[in-house]
């Protein structure tokens, strides 16, 4: 009897042996690639820290006696009417953290009263969203492909399920050197497709040495020579607001202004793009100074709580985009995994606002937050 009970169980081990060999999703070492590549900054990963620490360099200056026994969290963001400065800043490829990827994500915005921005390279298609989360505020992020069919065509489709604005990236006409990435040879897991392109071969091969799936693609499709022109042109196929995402710097700021676009999101792409880059939040002011009134201003970037949001509206961020927070509710128990993220930052950020003296997100004024330096010079 021990003897067929050891067999049985020999047998059970080689099967299960054989389905983690054989299964991508299973596997110890496609897991931890899936992790490198959503946590990774480029290079050395400087930026990646820094856009967390950046935060600690500024002072609430809190005011008291001011009644905040009601705080407001809603806000208004290209005319819509939102619960919360908070939104889900678009990431790739969300079926490597549970199997409802996107969908659920969006769920979660839906059900929060927020914006979701779904990413061009996405495991579920604009209609599989749009079905999945008819009420959520879903904005649309768009690469721009060589062959600028396909890009019209996910511009028509993004419109046509009733996505609300595009969400231009711009700091990445090539890929940053994610060195993580590139040690794993960094590809989407076989048992995943990027959902909007049937027919168009993915071009994520890693076939050389030292080389990720990711980066060839991008390099063989996108157009890396987009420029100030090209937003012409986009206009031209489009009615939908356009949200240049990825600026950091004054100069650029204006140049979108004067292109037209409906607002700016200050971001250095999760510090995946240039090592070295000035963290998010020390980019906003600068561009918060150049656009004034003009356009809205968003922000993304080494957000995790709520004190770091009370910061970026007082420092003039209209909203506040998370994308890897997001990322790890989802992968912790999808829809109510993100949920619960939005929960807790939403709770966070009322309890700040209340404690710093304000009760409505619009009355909070750049005069909250001071700069460390302040206190030095005093
Ligand atoms: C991103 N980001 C991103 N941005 C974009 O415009 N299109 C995309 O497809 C992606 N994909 C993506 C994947 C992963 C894994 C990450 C971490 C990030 C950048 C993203 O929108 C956002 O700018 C940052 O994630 C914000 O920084 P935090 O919140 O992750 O610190
Ligand atoms: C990234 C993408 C896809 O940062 O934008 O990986």
């Amino acid at each position: 009897m021990n003897v067929l009970v050891s067999l049985v169980f020999q047998l059970l081990l080689e099967i299960w042996r054989r389905i983690i060999k054989e299964n991508p999703r299973c596997s110890y070492q496609a897991i931890e690639k899936i992790a490198d590549y959503y946590r990774s900054g480029a290079g050395k990963q400087q930026t990646l820290a820094e856009n967390r620490q950046a935060f600690y360099k500024y002072k609430i200056r809190p005011r008291c006696l001011r009644n905040v026994e009601n705080v407001d969290l809603s806000t208004t963001i290209l005319g819509e009417k939102i619960s919360m400065p908070i939104g889900i800043a678009p990431t790739a490829m969300q079926k490597m953290a549970h199997p409802l990827g996107e969908c659920a994500n969006a769920r979660a915005a839906q059900e929060l009263g927020t914006i979701f921005t779904l990413s061009t390279l996405s495991t579920s298609s604009i209609e599989e969203v749009a079905e999945a989360a008819p009420q959520a505020i879903k904005w649309y992020q768009l690469y721009i492909y060589k062959d600028r069919n396909i890009t019209r065509d996910l511009v028509i489709r993004a419109e046509k399920a009733g996505f609300k604005a595009l969400v231009l990236t711009v700091d990445a006409p090539v890929f940053g050197l994610r060195l993580e990435d590139l040690r794993n040879k960094f590809t989407l897991p076989s048992h995943l497709r990027l959902a909007n392109f049937q027919g168009i071969k993915s071009g994520m091969n890693t076939e050389r040495d030292h080389e990720s799936g990711l980066n060839n693609y991008v390099t063989s499709l996108f157009d890396s020579s987009i420029n100030w022109e090209d937003l012409k042109w986009l206009k031209s196929i489009t009615k939908l607001p356009i949200v240049l995402k990825g600026i950091l710097t004054a100069e650029d700021a204006l140049l979108g202004v004067q292109a037209g676009v409906a607002a700016i999101q200050v971001s250095n792409h999760g510090a995946r793009q240039i090592d070295g880059t000035v963290a998010a939040i020390d980019a906003l002011s600068e561009i918060v100074k150049a656009v004034g009134d003009k356009i809205e201003v968003y922000m993304d970037g080494g957000v995790t709580d709520g004190v770091d949001i009370l910061k970026a509206v007082a420092l003039g961020a209209r909203m506040v985009f998370i994308g890897r927070p997001a990322l790890w509710g989802l992968t912790h128990s999808g829809q109510a995994g993100v949920e619960q993220i939005l929960n807790i930052l939403k709770k966070e950020l009322i309890t700040c606002m209340a404690i710093a003296g304000f009760s409505n997100i619009k009355e909070i004024d750049r005069n909250l937050v001071v700069h460390e330096n302040y206190y030095s010079k005093l």
